[in-house]
């Protein structure tokens, strides 16, 4: 098993706020990065922003602003969000990082040393008031540039292209190994781009100006693919002094994993590698491609005015509510919902009804019964309760070494269903009337340690609220390894205090 996991988003394009839709990769990845240390992992979370290209060049003239101060004051707001949602990368790259531009003109002049990009002439349809080749779907049935309305010219502009047409073959053992999923989205690409003939990628204009110059010939810009997707690299010192993250996060024995939305799938299951075996570079172990958050069935996006704010979000509720959200109800495999009603019934369903409700009520009784603290020599080893709380720390990783966190919290959630039965089954209140204190000791002992558990594994999800979920019940020590986790001998504190963590919204 690897020692050192890597995992990236993609980087947003820094033209405007970010949205829901947004959040969920990058919380996902958190999460992820979270559990993979909380099994003793060395980790690399990176994150960032997308700043080059037309249409930020475009959007910082509507402003009235140079592009640079237009980006500047953009990234400012996406650093804030991932405060707010408690997001800990260990690196933001900025396209318009100095390292990161020096970098990407190094894999430029490599790549065509190698003569994996060439000089060409690409040809299509330009519409000059928009200083872009056009594809179909751009052109309306007038034959007219949607956006300008203006009748396009076939122009032939010089351009550099990426030799994307070898590499068939290379793609096609890819795509045989487990590297991209789900499996749906690989036979989309399979069927799509690389069966009907792969078609070489212009990674170069001359018409564009808020971008990367080539060292070769500086009116050449680079593209924003090429420049995008060498993000993952240049952040770990790609081609710059100082290659010690890149030896250790890109090397053979590291899991590296990234996240992408299913429209950019293409980009990275198909350029991006070819753009590594280039540079002989190995490739991520796995490409998840996930689906679209929708509001009212159809896709969040600006354009429609359909957005949910994260920030509006995360005020109104928490941090924690958004982040649960996204784990649980949102799977990797198919497009979501986000509608504040759905929220609001997962928060209360999940976290105040389950799990908030178990922590109270077992807070609630050793207070009462135990005056905090359970001094009981307990025999409960082999009580089916402590067998299962074993079993599931073992699935829990096996979901999330799956990268399926939604199956893994969903596993925790019905755990925490057993559990509150349990104490209706055994009745400790009964239990107490009775007199029969070493079973009520047993009862509430099976419900702590238990307890234990499931917060520490909604740890990576809950990053606020499982210390004092902990703390309820008495454990104020520091977070355990999983695998230590498992060992019985949990010592418990006093309980002093009686909180209500995560209180029913109405
Ligand atoms: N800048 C490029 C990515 C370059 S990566 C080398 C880009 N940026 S983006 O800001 O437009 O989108 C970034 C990610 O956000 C994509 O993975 C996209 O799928 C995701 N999402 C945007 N809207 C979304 C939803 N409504 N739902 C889920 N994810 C969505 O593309």
């Amino acid at each position: 098993m690897s020692k050192t996991f890597y995992v990236t988003t993609p980087i947003y394009y820094a033209s405007g706020d970010l949205h829901i839709g947004h959040t969920y990769t990058t919380t996902l990845a958190d999460i992820l990065n979270r559990f993979k240390k909380s099994v003793g992992m060395e980790t690399f979370f990176l994150t960032g922003s997308d700043e080059h290209g037309q249409k930020i060049e475009t959007k910082a003239k509507e402003a009235g602003m140079k592009p640079k101060a237009y980006v500047d004051q953009i990234v400012e707001k996406f650093k804030n969000l991932w405060g707010l949602l408690d997001i800990k990368y260990d690196k933001f790259i900025r396209t318009t990082d100095l390292e990161h531009k020096k970098s990407v003109q190094q894999i430029f002049t490599k790549l065509l040393h190698k003569d994996l990009i060439y000089k060409g002439n690409y040809e299509g349809l330009y519409c000059v008031s928009c200083e872009e080749f056009l594809i179909a779907d751009q052109i309306d049935e007038n034959g007219l540039c949607k956006v300008s309305q203006t009748k396009p010219k076939m122009l032939s502009e010089e351009t550099y292209f990426l030799r994307v047409s070898k590499f068939s073959d290379f793609l096609t053992t890819l795509f045989d190994n487990d590297f991209l999923t789900p499996d749906s989205r690989k036979n989309e690409m399979f069927k799509n781009f690389i069966e009907p003939g792969l078609e070489d990628l212009s990674v170069t204009r001359i018409s564009l100006k808020w971008g990367i110059p080539t060292t070769e010939n500086p009116e050449h810009v680079i593209y924003v693919w090429l420049d995008a997707l060498s993000n993952y690299i240049t952040a770990l010192g790609y081609a710059q002094k100082d290659e010690t993250l890149l030896n250790k996060f890109w090397s053979a024995d590291t899991e590296i994993v990234q996240y992408v939305g299913k429209e950019i799938t293409r980009f990275h299951s198909i350029y991006w590698p070819i753009i590594l075996n280039g540079l002989e570079l190995r490739m991520p172990n796995k490409l998840i491609s996930h689906g679209w958050i929708l509001s009212k069935d159809t896709k969040m996006s600006k354009s429609l005015g359909n957005v949910i704010d994260p920030i509006a979000i995360i005020n109104g509720f928490s941090s924690d509510a958004l982040r649960f959200y996204i784990a649980k109800e949102l799977p990797t495999e198919r497009d979501g919902n986000f509608t504040e009603e759905l929220f609001v019934e997962c928060f209360n369903t999940n976290l105040a009804n389950n799990v908030g409700n178990l922590i109270s009520r077992t807070n609630n009784m050793i207070t009462k019964y135990f005056s905090g603290i359970i001094l009981e020599k307990t025999n409960i080893e082999n009580h089916s309760l402590i067998i299962s709380g074993k079993k599931l720390i073992d699935d829990y990783i096996s979901d999330m070494n799956d990268y399926q966190i939604n199956k893994a919290v969903e596993k925790v959630m019905k755990f925490g269903q057993d559990l509150n039965k349990f104490i209706e089954e055994e009745k400790p209140w009964v239990l107490d009337k009775e007199g029969q204190t070493e079973k009520l000791a047993e009862v509430l002992t099976i419900l702590q340690k238990n307890i234990t558990i499931i917060s520490h594994l909604l740890a990576p999800i809950l990053t606020k609220s499982y210390e004092e979920m902990l703390s309820q019940i008495g454990y104020n020590q520091k977070l355990l390894n999983l695998q230590e986790l498992k060992k019985n001998d949990i010592e418990f504190d006093k309980i002093t205090s009686r909180k209500i963590i995560f209180e029913r919204i109405n």
